[in-house]
């Protein structure tokens, strides 16, 4: 159960001056704090009971001294632990955030984007508190009791049994309330979990909650899981403010022994008063770091928790992994080939793929026609190794997508996918997110082609404007036509565009086309869309009915040879070209 947390404290190593400054500090800290009961004792039984006012002065400036010293170090102590602390949370969520942005896509089609978010942020804030406080801490306290239980034996080694025999049932005391408060931590945790992704959820999906007016139901289920979760807290403090107080009645029963046996020693002139005084305050002082203790051994089974789900992110084994002795792929011609290609998206499932295999000749345009959940994005998903074929091959140029890195795979494709995403920032950049050095006039270039470049310029900060978190500011058409703009400043050899004209009108479709066209040339293309156009100038066209390739073909050998697709093509697209037509756009026919 611990194996979690000593790894955790591996993140240590990287800090390690920091971590032994820390504990010299506190050493030095612990050691100027042992001292002054020490003074106090001296003033006490050589300054007052003897009445030497001076004497109780100089010893008095030197508590202060010591104390001074003390604050001084245990303030440095403080501020070193800190930085300790978020260095290790630094490098945790830095490694966290590399690795999530690592994992395949099957990983995240499984894994809750809230469960994720509350790792990278809760998680690693408990295991730095641990890390950096807590073992910082624990030596600390270890420290302090080692030391004022040596200085309580050198003084009466009879009370200082009294206090030997009283630390262990303060640690049981403890142990007993944190037994019981230990599970409600932890469902305190897990109910602020399930806040969080209430939370978070109708934050993202803010529009669709009020279109379907469901803002009443979906503060009802915030509200119930906040009065749980206030609830629970409730319950902890409860036993907390229980805890507390016994631990403290038993501090001052152990002080009354003290004082009762001490002063028979008094009477019977074997110690000072001031030797009494000064083991009061060690007893305190050795007091408060088992309570320190019994803290730290509650924290350690929740650091313990969250550190094991940190680390199971990073131990995920990526589907996705380059083979070691994975090549470099070279620039690319573009020759695209499937060799009876079967997928299933899990171990599991029905295969989504059956057997697939076609070849995509350099330069050429292939287009993916079929119905919804046929497989089209699933086929050119598997292009850039996105993921893994179950059997067969998918190759470029002759080489195995699986011998390859995938850098060099990937950034010789551009792809548009079904969902558009933009990033907050302003449009260049969202365009240049591949490549963030391209130049202004690429930039241009590429969002002209993509039909982007005259709404952009519509607006008042023109390639300036500030995009919304996800791009709210822009319309469908908008987004699209910048995704597309973004893969064409690849200058890919082979483009991808999945569904990439769903959400502009037949017009602008139109000129993206003509636009495209162009840009085509020279890469193969692959072209998932529902409209005639895209279709018809294809040089191979798929049909796709339940992951299989059920006929393929030019658009007029087609109509001849597949009664699925004159289907199709009568009844979806050429009403879509009739009225095409009638708008004027005779060209689009050809
Ligand atoms: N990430 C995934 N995990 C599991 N199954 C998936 C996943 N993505 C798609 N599927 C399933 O695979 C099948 C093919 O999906 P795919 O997305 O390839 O269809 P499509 O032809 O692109 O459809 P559309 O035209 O609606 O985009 C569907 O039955 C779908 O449920
Ligand atoms: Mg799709």
């Amino acid at each position: 159960m611990f194996k979690p947390l000593l790894r955790a404290l591996r993140y240590l190593g990287k800090y390690w001056h920091l971590a032994l400054a820390t504990f010299i500090c506190l050493i030095l800290a612990t050691v100027a704090t042992l001292f002054i009961p020490k003074l106090g004792q001296l003033a006490i039984d050589q300054g007052i009971l003897q009445r030497n006012w001076p004497r109780v002065l100089r010893l008095s400036l030197g508590v202060v001294a010591f104390a001074l010293v003390g604050a001084l170090f245990q303030f440095a102590r403080g501020a070193l632990a800190a930085r300790t602390a978020q260095g290790v949370a630094y490098d945790l969520r830095n490694t966290l955030y590399a690795k999530i942005q690592k994992l395949s896509f099957s990983y995240h089609d499984r894994a809750h984007t809230g469960q994720l978010l509350t790792r990278a942020t809760s998680d690693v804030e408990a295991v730095q508190r641990f890390v950096g406080m807590g073992a910082i801490m624990f030596l600390s306290a270890l420290f302090m009791i080692v030391g004022s239980l040596g200085v309580l034996f050198s003084f009466s080694w009879r009370l200082a049994l009294i206090v030997v025999a009283m630390l262990p049932l303060t640690f049981a005391i403890f142990g007993i309330f944190a037994r019981k408060a230990t599970p409600l931590f932890r469902k305190a945790q897990r109910r602020l979990a399930k806040l969080n992704t209430i939370l978070q959820e109708n934050l993202a999906g803010v529009r669709v909650v009020k279109a379907f007016v469901r803002e009443h139901y979906e503060s009802e289920r915030y509200e119930a899981a906040n009065w749980e979760l206030y609830d629970i807290n409730i319950q902890v403090n409860r036993i907390l403010s229980l805890g507390f107080p016994t631990i403290f009645g038993t501090l001052n029963l152990a002080t009354l022994a003290i004082y009762w046996l001490g002063g028979f020693q008094v009477i019977g002139g074997t110690m000072t008063v001031g030797e009494l005084v000064a083991f009061a305050n060690y007893l305190m002082m050795a007091f408060f770091p088992v309570l320190m203790l019994g803290m730290l051994v509650a924290q350690l089974s929740f650091a313990a928790a969250s550190a094991a789900r940190i680390f199971e992110i990073l131990d995920a084994q990526s589907e996705i992994v380059e083979k070691p002795d994975a090549i470099e792929l070279p620039r690319i011609k573009g020759r695209v080939a499937f060799e009876n290609v079967t997928f299933r998206y899990y171990e599991s499932a029905e295969p989504v793929l059956k057997n697939v295999s076609f070849v995509a000749e350099p330069g050429q345009t292939v287009a993916l026609l079929g119905a919804t959940g046929s497989g089209k994005s699933t086929i050119i998903n598997l292009i850039p190794r996105f993921y893994d074929v179950s059997e067969g091959r998918v190759t470029i140029d002759g080489y195995d997508v699986r011998d390859v890195t995938l850098k060099s795979l990937r950034s010789q494709i551009g792809i548009v996918l079904q969902e558009t995403t933009l990033f907050e920032g302003t449009i260049r950049e969202n365009i240049a997110f591949g490549r963030p050095d391209a130049p202004m006039e690429e930039i241009i270039q590429a969002a002209k082609a993509a039909e982007a470049h005259d709404f952009i310029m519509s607006f008042p900060d023109g390639y300036e404007t500030h995009v919304g978190e996800r791009g709210v500011t822009l319309s469908g058409g908008q987004k699209q036509r910048i995704a597309i703009a973004r893969a064409l400043l690849l200058n890919p050899r082979i483009l991808i565009l999945d569904d990439a004209t769903s959400s502009v009108d037949l017009a602008t479709e139109y000129r993206i086309q003509k636009a495209l066209e162009r840009l085509m040339k020279g890469r193969t293309s692959f072209v998932i869309a529902q409209r005639v156009a895209t279709v018809l100038n294809a040089d191979l066209i798929l049909v796709l009915e339940k992951g299989e390739i059920v006929a393929r073909g030019t658009h007029e050998e087609l109509l001849e040879t597949s009664e699925t697709y004159a289907e199709i093509y009568y009844s979806q697209l050429e009403p879509e070209l009739l009225l095409e037509k009638a708008q004027g756009g005779e060209e689009v026919a050809r």
